[in-house]
């Protein structure tokens, strides 16, 4: 069978060990891999070719996609859909693995619905907050370059006895902010799932300060704000597209083989998940319509810092 992969959306460090995976098990099996190039947008515009084990020799440690990516808004419209699926056609390509978030799984599952086009989604998404699963390829390695950031903050911070505001990646979801907080040692940490009131920072006399703030909440001059106002010097460090590079950690490389390999032995189509330490493959639908709920007990914790007890 002829099956292909796609990565789509910002891209995440995983990637390609999970493409090497792929490649080399389709081998394996007997089945014929496809490479989609730029995401859905190659796609449409029939970037495909046959995958070669010699294309994906050398790509276990490198972050990124080799395959690049890309965000389309051209697949929400049926026609280009239609000619997305002419392409499959005419490279008799009967299944997609795709590499993305929710957004994108959206999408696929579109030409899924319309023309039967076998669908299997992998969460990769440094962000985390791809509903019915604990983990999306890409947020291990994003969480080991942020507490590498925080870490060399902190030598600084410590020196000048100044409060850093550092902001992480993650627009709707908390998750990166929240696991870099505690994990770093955090005095303060504010994420989207947590409401926010300046009024109940209490913070311990300290000769430096560490706040954590996820993208989502916007309130990172607010903070620094809040940190001049109380006599204590401070910057603001934005960590920015730093958090979807770096190479594929080991736990990311482990994870990538797993998730690949239970997507090629699925038959049905839908979103393979990782939930309570067990791979599930679930309904597209019952992934893209439910919300990530962050760990409560995580929260709880991540709620008691800096605030007024
Ligand atoms: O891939 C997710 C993400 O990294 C978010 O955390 C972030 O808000 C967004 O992508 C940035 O998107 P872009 O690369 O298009 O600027």
């Amino acid at each position: 069978m002829n099956i292909a992969i796609i990565t789509s959306g910002g891209d995440s460090s995983g990637m390609n060990p999970a493409i090497k995976t792929f490649v080399e098990l389709c081998y394996e099996k007997g089945d014929t891999p496809f490479f989609i190039y730029d995401g859905l947008e190659g796609l449409i515009d029939n970037k495909i070719k046959k995958a070669k084990l010699k294309d994906v020799e050398n790509i276990i440690f490198l972050g990124g996609t080799i395959i690049k990516s890309s965000r389309s808004k051209r697949f929400f419209e049926k026609k280009y859909r239609e000619i997305a699926y002419k392409n499959l056609k005419n490279h008799k390509i009967k299944k997609i693995v795709m590499l993305g978030g929710d957004g994108s799984f959206r999408a696929l599952d579109k030409i899924h619905k319309e023309f039967k086009i076998d669908i299997i989604g992998i969460p990769a998404t440094i962000d985390n907050d791809i509903a019915k699963n604990d983990y999306s390829i890409g947020v291990d390695t994003a969480l080991n370059v942020i507490r590498e950031a925080i870490d060399d903050i902190r030598d600084t911070a410590s020196s000048f006895k100044r409060a850093f505001v550092i902001e992480v990646m993650g627009r709707e979801c908390g998750y990166l902010a929240m696991i870099s907080a505690l994990t770093s040692g955090a005095d303060l940490c504010l994420i989207p799932e947590i409401k926010f009131d300046i009024n109940n920072f209490q913070l311990r006399k300290k000769d430096y300060y560490i706040a954590v703030l996820a993208e989502g909440v916007n309130k990172t001059e607010e903070v620094r704000n809040y940190f001049q106002k109380m006599g204590i010097e401070s910057r603001i460090t934005i960590l920015g597209h730093i958090q979807r590079g770096g190479n594929p950690t080991t736990y990311e490389r482990i994870m990538a083989y797993e998730f690949i390999n239970i997507a090629l032995n699925t038959k049905q189509s839908g979103i393979v998940t990782f939930c309570n330490n067990k791979f599930k493959v679930r309904g597209v639908d019952e992934v893209v319509n439910g919300k990530y709920k962050l760990n409560s007990y995580k929260l709880s914790l991540v709620k008691k810092l800096g605030v007024k007890k």
